[in-house]
């Protein structure tokens, strides 16, 4: 997508250093982050300089090309390796596509015949997973968009637009191409504490493609629905069980079940590779569980234009911080992916061959 008239991946590889936009300062500023070492990228992950399921699964993959073209060209290449790639699988737990990315890479590299076809293969297939991540949110674009009519207003939660993909987006992409197809849309962009990534970073997103939109409270989703004022909700997933349960940011699961209750479609956008086919029911995704600073404290930019953060609650006050929830499958009107669209119960349909 584009900024300031310019085309931007969220991240990329230049020579052995991975590039990322700083999704810490959006939308207050925009700067591109250099990062040498596999050791750089991980922290960026767990930091959530760079962050959303699509946008991490690639930022590991180059993390683990960064790991080939490091490794000591002896015996110690394969300990290197490992090592690398568990440092990266330690930086969040609950996004299925930072595993899917980094045993892709991984399983390049053990193939190889030498360090020097290893280093070759990793940064090709990393390239790869970020050109399908791409690919795979525009087909999602234009698969879902066909769900909207002209007019729709739109309920989303979180971010799962181009910043949390290499492009695209997922549960933003249909809303960009019904934009682009001429369909007037309106958006309500869930604020989404404790992170606040609706109010910073989808709100950012619409403002950059021009497209009508709202910032709400989180609390004030079920008013919306129950006046009849949201056509459709749709979110992304960090990952989907093989059941279809769906595990997202915390608040999804709320919105579903207030969708339900209102009878307005909810729909979760997200690629193939969000799918976790070890994961039988949502009860087997791990939830990552963050700092209680990110409750207690709010940040952004003052009047002064300076970015800055403070403290909402009284000092002696802890917080509880579990990043994701799980919303049942029976909550879901239907799956969109790169390859279709389909009810939870038909999602076994895009199940690997081997199972
Ligand atoms: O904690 P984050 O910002 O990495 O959370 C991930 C998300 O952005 C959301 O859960 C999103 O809706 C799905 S990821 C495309």
């Amino acid at each position: 997508m584009k900024v300031g008239g310019v085309h931007y991946r969220t991240v990329w590889m230049e020579g052995p250093a991975v590039r990322m936009i700083n999704q810490h300062l959006i939308p207050h500023r925009f700067e591109i982050i250099d990062l040498p070492t596999h050791r750089d990228t991980a922290e960026a992950i767990r930091t959530m300089i760079v962050r959303g399921a699509g946008a991490i699964g690639a930022a590991a993959g180059y993390g683990m090309a960064q790991v080939a073209l490091e490794a000591p060209d002896d015996e110690r290449f394969s300990q290197y390796v490992a090592q690398g790639a568990e440092t990266l699988r330690q930086t969040r737990p609950t996004a299925q596509d930072l595993f899917y990315a980094i045993d892709r890479v991984l399983g390049g590299i053990v193939a190889a015949s030498s360090p020097v076809a290893a280093r070759e293969e990793a940064v090709a297939i990393a390239g790869r997973l970020a050109d399908e991540n791409a690919a795979a949110g525009e087909a999602i674009g234009r698969l879902g968009a066909d769900l909207l009519a002209d007019g729709a207003r739109v309920l989303t939660h979180c971010n799962a637009g181009w910043l949390a993909f290499v492009d695209w987006g997922s549960a933003l992409a249909p809303i960009y191409m019904a934009a682009r197809q001429g369909k007037r849309l309106f958006v309500y962009a869930d604020e989404t504490r404790p992170r606040c990534q609706g109010a910073r970073l989808t709100a950012w997103e619409l403002c950059g493609e021009g497209i009508p939109h709202a910032i709400i409270a989180d609390n004030a989703a079920g008013h919306l629905m129950r006046r009849g004022q949201v056509d459709a909700v749709i979110v992304g997933s960090d990952r989907i069980a093989a059941n279809g349960d769906v595990a997202n940011k915390i608040g999804t699961y709320e919105k579903a079940v207030v969708a339900h209750e209102n009878g307005v479609p909810f729909y979760v956008a997200a690629p193939e590779s969000t799918i976790d086919w070890e994961s039988p029911d949502g009860d087997a995704i791990p939830i990552e569980e963050r700092s209680e600073d990110e409750v207690l404290y709010v940040e952004g930019l003052s009047d002064a234009g300076e970015l800055c953060r403070v403290r909402l609650g009284p000092a002696e006050t802890r917080a509880l911080n579990p990043a994701f929830d799980v919303t049942p499958a029976r909550y879901v009107t239907a799956i969109i992916t790169q390859r279709g669209i389909a009810a939870p119960s038909e999602l076994s349909r895009w199940a690997p061959p081997s199972r």
